[in-house]
């Protein structure tokens, strides 16, 4: 079965990798937008297995866009039908909070499901969905750490000084398996969050950081403010220098100003998700969970 990777306009040089390192050829989906918001999507050429590349932050826009490329595959031929999204939007909201909430992770789910026969992602942000396919039933789930990426990332730049820290539970999974295969010790902290940007950080043991480098480790950098408050404890014990990886880099250039100017002198993320934080590809370790997961592309 011919495989091909699809291209959006916004992550071409991510999905070129992937198809690279796959040894696919890599199709570009064009997108014209209209004056009044409507996007058209035109599809060159199709292939019976199509790798639809798209990470989904900033979603609304993308998935619309999504939903009509997948359809356009269906209708041209394309018997099996992917989602690579790095990064997959709209998981944390697994529950309604409050009376009258959508549980997005659901819906979006179930509108994946009508279109794509699985999806492929990297460190998706599951809290009381233990699994990927949960949210997708029926179809393809794949899982990607992107584990092997950031320790080949920090490889060179720690000691056995260096201290690994995670903002909070959640983040242990992570913080731990990069740990690891670096031989690192790890401090996990607890938090509570009260708004978008207000989160508050507690670090049990953290005079154990005085004086040593830092690595702060999360799955994903949305406002930064969860790693600020982190390493406004770390810098007040004296640890230095301070420095953030993620998996995910969602902030903002304000936002990484605003980590910088509390101490973090340092961002770096997988390419899940293009930009300046973008340090290390994610292509290796996707391309690596396919052929583990028996999702054999053809070229
Ligand atoms: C939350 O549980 C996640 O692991 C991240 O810590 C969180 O999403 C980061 O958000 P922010 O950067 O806005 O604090």
């Amino acid at each position: 079965m011919k495989t091909a990777v699809y291209s959006f306009p916004e992550s071409g040089v991510e999905a070129a990798n992937l198809a690279a390192t796959l040894g696919n050829e890599c199709l570009p989906i064009a997108v014209h937008r209209f004056p009044d918001g409507e996007s058209l999507i035109r599809i060159p050429d199709y292939s019976a297995q199509a790798l639809v590349y798209r990470s989904l932050d900033h979603p609304n826009e993308k998935l619309v866009e999504l939903v009509l490329a997948a359809a356009t595959l269906r209708a041209g031929g394309c018997r099996q039908i992917m989602l690579v999204a790095p990064y997959l939007g709209y998981m944390r909201q697994d529950i309604a909070f409050n009376p009258g909430e959508a549980v997005s992770q659901r819906v979006i789910g179930d509108l994946l499901s009508n279109y794509f026969d699985g999806v492929v992602t990297v460190d998706p942000h599951l809290h009381r969905t233990a699994l990927l396919a949960d949210v997708l039933p029926g179809k393809i789930s794949v899982t990607v750490s992107a584990a092997a990426a950031l320790v080949e990332l920090l490889r060179g730049d720690v000691t056995r000084e260096t201290l690994l820290v995670g903002p909070d539970a959640e983040s242990r999974p992570w913080v731990e398996s990069v740990a690891k295969p670096l031989g690192l010790e790890v401090l996990i902290g607890t938090k509570v969050r009260y708004g978008d940007r207000d989160v508050k950080i507690e670090l049990i043991n953290i005079e154990d950081a005085a004086g040593r480098h830092v690595i702060l480790i999360d799955d994903v950098i949305s406002s930064g403010q969860t790693l600020i408050e982190s390493a406004k404890s770390l810098v007040a014990v004296g640890a230095y220098p301070i420095e953030a990886v993620a998996t995910h880099g969602l902030a903002t250039e304000a936002d990484l100003a605003r980590m910088k100017a509390n101490g973090i002198s340092r961002v770096r993320t997988t390419d899940s998700i293009p930009g300046r934080t973008a340090a290390i590809s994610i292509a290796k370790v996707i391309a690596e969970a396919l052929r583990c997961n028996d999702i054999y592309p053809h070229s």
